[in-house]
């Protein structure tokens, strides 16, 4: 089985994890010093969030260099240190990849933007008028009006799928194509395990289409996919495409292109069946995921960086949604939410660790969020997404634990309320309480890792239970694994599935079961169950 297909991801914020050096900002010395801690918690491979140099108009999603480091982090020997001591601890790490834009900081653009001859000129992609590419949607909707900006110097407009301050590379161009397998050339060459890549949909553009998943995409990134193979085997490729399953499916090619991609449309539908008290939702996306080629992997995911995106919603399931669990107007952004697992649950932490078994079970490798495995809530008074990316909480000391600086220093202030606060949401209270949603998440993910059913078996329904409830098998040659959900908040009692052994065993707290009596289910419990004579 490939290393990432039995695997516990973690995205790192490096601005908001650990500040070694007492600046107020996160850093690779903070973050060596709290290695120990990602692999106390099971953690298999890190995405870490864009650490090269960068304006920071888009936390570093804007790049002014791929070559470097930003200051602020540290630099690229202490990268490599960084790298060293995660495969030291038999973990491995993924930078991000943000190949479909530079920084208007960047030297190429800077270059280009000189004058419509400029030697980069075709770096990036050009128009006398704001109006080619027509059919192509705006991603920011709450701060851009068009993906087109127009550059001053040079009195042509440039194309940008993000902020304007982030102008698209043009794919078209052979140097380009081949700048960005010298960029990841270089970070292979200095130990990384693959990347996580960025806004991959939108590489190319062709009038008359919408600009995304075309088949020139496919084709370059494959490219990759064949350079890595061929000269870093075990490396991997994991795709930001926030699209439909069928346009996702794509991505993997024949299990040759991405090895991994995120599931985007299975996301909201877990937090839509909770609240809903209902699995269609759920049942019905996964229906409509197609198969993928062997050796090949969903990232699954509850929370990250970014808003939680409704993008990949109907309309009204998109009303349903912010109504739900974004009231006020300030908890949305562009098309979703911009909040953290916790204050999404209100603090239940019965419906927290039941979205936490949806995702350890559900096919995919989940990838959790810093601070999600402690609870952590969010500020909805920071501007953007600032909000879900606030200093780690680690103990109840100054500054949560997270800087030495003084607190009017740091980056953004810790979380401080009476509910979310560091002095009761914290890594050290929690590890130290056997009970702790920090050691019931931990326990989860050992005892998934174990579960060879888990990681890649089949999923089938148990159909005739109670649409308040997700009853699944994962099935693989040599286990079976009967996994009970209970998204409402009544209890419910179960009749197992005749083809259950007649003993079994829940594989999280050690319970013998007799099959053979229907099975309690508490408001929002859940179960893992395997056969006691381990069938
Ligand atoms: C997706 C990233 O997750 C997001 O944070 C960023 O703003 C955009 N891509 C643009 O790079």
């Amino acid at each position: 089985m490939a290393w990432y297909t039995n695997a516990v991801f973690y995205e790192l914020y490096p601005r908001a994890f650990a500040d070694g050096n007492g600046d107020g900002w996160g850093d690779f010395a903070g973050i060596l010093e709290r290695l120990d801690y990602l692999e106390w918690l099971g953690v298999d491979c890190i995405w870490i969030t864009p650490i090269y140099p960068s304006p920071l108009k888009d936390d570093g999603y804007d790049i002014s260099s791929y070559y470097g480091i930003h200051p602020n982090y540290g630099t690229i020997e202490e990268f490599r240190l960084v790298v060293d001591e995660v495969h030291r601890r038999g973990m491995r790490i993924i930078p991000d990849l943000v190949m479909n834009h530079t920084s208007d900081q960047h030297p190429w653009f800077r270059i280009a933007r000189q004058s419509r001859q400029s030697r980069l000129r075709d770096y990036y992609v050009w128009s006398d008028t704001p109006s080619r590419y027509a059919d192509a949607r705006i991603i920011f909707l709450d701060t851009e009006t068009s993906n087109w900006a127009l550059d001053p110097v040079s009195q042509q407009y440039y194309w940008h799928r993000f902020y304007s301050s982030q102008p698209d590379l043009n794919y078209d161009s052979p140097a380009v194509q081949q700048a960005m397998l010298d960029v990841i050339k270089y970070w292979l060459d200095l130990g990384v395990d693959g990347f996580r890549v960025d806004a991959v949909p939108y590489l190319f553009e062709r009038e008359g289409t919408n600009c995304e998943n075309l088949p020139e995409t496919h084709e370059y990134c494959k490219r990759i996919r064949r350079f890595m193979d061929d000269h870093y085997p075990g490396t991997i490729l994991l795709a930001e495409a926030n699209q439909w399953p069928r346009d996702t499916l794509p991505y993997f090619g024949n299990g040759d292109e991405f090895h991994m991609n995120f599931h985007f449309p299975l996301m909201p539908r877990l937090y839509m069946a909770l609240a809903r008290q209902d699995r269609t939702s759920i049942v019905d996306i996964l229906a409509e995921t197609p198969e993928i080629p062997p050796g090949c992997q969903w990232g699954t995911f509850l929370r990250n960086h970014d808003e939680l995106t409704l993008e990949m919603v109907t309309p009204e399931e998109r009303e349903f949604m912010w109504n739900t669990y974004a009231p006020e107007p300030r908890m949305r952004l562009n098309l979703g939410i911009r909040r953290r697992l916790a204050p999404l649950m209100n603090n239940d932490r019965r419906k927290i660790l039941l979205m936490y078994s949806m995702l350890f079970t559900l096919p995919g490798t989940p990838v959790l969020y810093y601070g999600d495995q402690i609870g952590m809530g969010d500020n909805i008074h920071l501007p953007d997404r600032n909000g879900v990316r606030t200093p780690m909480q680690w103990d109840s000391g100054p500054n949560a634990g997270f800087s030495s600086a003084p607190s009017y220093q740091l980056y953004a202030p810790v979380i401080d309320d009476e509910v979310y606060g560091y002095r009761r949401v914290n890594v050290a209270a929690q590890k130290a309480d056997p009970d702790s949603l920090l050691n019931r998440i931990r326990h989860m993910i050992h005892v998934r890792k174990q579960q060879p059913a888990l990681a890649e078996g089949k999923l089938h329904w148990v159909e005739d239970a109670p649409l308040s409830t997700l009853v699944f098998w994962r099935t693989s040659p040599d286990q079976n694994l009967l996994i009970l959900h209970n998204l409402a908040d009544v209890t419910v009692r179960l009749s197992l599935p005749p083809t259950m052994p007649a003993l079994a065993i829940d594989i999280l707290t050690g319970e013998q079961i007799t099959t053979s009596e229907p099975l309690t289910l508490p408001p929002y419990a859940f179960r893992w169950l395997a056969s006691a004579t381990g069938a």
